[in-house]
């Protein structure tokens, strides 16, 4: 899984659409104003920065900010983006950050489902390296694909719409997703925790990591505390458990404090 995906991201094409990337997410711009008071003090790592488009927001309001990506060419993108600027950027692989110190950061990012295109057992190593490199009490904030987003998206019957264009472009896609995950059932999906899935971003070539919310607190629950999560979409906080099983959002953000 890690290595098929890895080829994607070095790739031209991929690596240019990237670089092209300019806008905050609702959720990222949500957490640039809740820590409008506090980023000068802090110490920021980008983790699977891309092509820089976080770069832009982060690096002029922290003290010190480092991007780091797995793909060479995504960093060297990042250092002709903010050519004057190249020593912000580093290749390191997520799964191994042994050159950072422990408690080195206080702010980790993790945007974008970068953490969903390795598999389960790299995910909690990734995890446990953030942990180690943040300070106590610092934050991490990440994205990861929702299974509960992913069970709408299974079926059909949510695809009907009053546009018969729309349908059909729907059912275009639903088939492609269904087709591509063959071996996995709608039944599947609903009683999985997680689930590896070849969905429809670059062109269904990334096999990524679709959790339940619930999983995805007790994988934190060991290295972090006060864990807050807000949708993607409006960038609004999760608040109640209503506002959680209601939510349909393909992924989700997470916003959690080092222990
Ligand atoms: C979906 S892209 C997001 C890029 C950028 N953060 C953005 O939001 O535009 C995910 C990025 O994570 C990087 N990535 C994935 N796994 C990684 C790992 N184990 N270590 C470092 N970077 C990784 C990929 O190379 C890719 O650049």
């Amino acid at each position: 899984m890690a290595d098929q995906n890895h080829q994607v991201y070095i790739a031209r094409e991929i690596v240019h659409h990237y670089s092209q990337l300019r806008q905050l997410q609702p959720a990222e711009q949500t957490i640039l104003n809740l820590f409008r008071n506090q980023w000068s003090n802090m110490k920021m790592l980008d983790i699977g920065v891309g092509g820089g488009r976080t770069t832009q927001y982060f690096s002029r309001i922290v003290q010190e900010y480092k991007g780091i990506d797995y793909s060479e060419e995504m960093i060297a993108a990042c250092q002709q983006r903010f050519r004057s600027q190249s020593q912000m950027f580093e290749v390191v692989d997520a799964r191994d950050m042994s050159q950072f110190p422990d408690n080195s950061f206080d702010f980790i990012l993790f945007s974008f489902n970068g953490i969903d295109v390795v598999s389960h057992c790299d995910r909690l190593q990734v995890l446990q390296e953030i942990s180690r490199i943040g300070k106590s009490g610092g934050y991490f904030f990440f994205s990861s694909h929702s299974l509960q987003g992913l069970e709408r998206e299974f079926n059909w019957k949510t695809h009907i719409s009053f546009n018969p264009f729309k349908t059909y472009v729907n059912m275009i896609m639903f088939t492609l997703l269904r087709f591509f995950n063959r071996s996995i059932s709608p039944h599947q999906i609903k009683s999985s925790d997680y689930a590896i899935v070849q969905d429809e971003s670059h062109n269904f070539r990334l096999k990524q990591y679709y959790v339940r919310p619930q999983e995805q607190l007790n994988q934190l629950q060991s290295n972090f505390d006060n864990i807050r999560m807000f949708s993607w979409q409006s960038g609004l906080e999760l608040i109640t458990q209503q506002d959680l099983s209601a939510n349909t959002d393909m992924w989700l953000y997470y916003l959690c404090q080092i222990k």
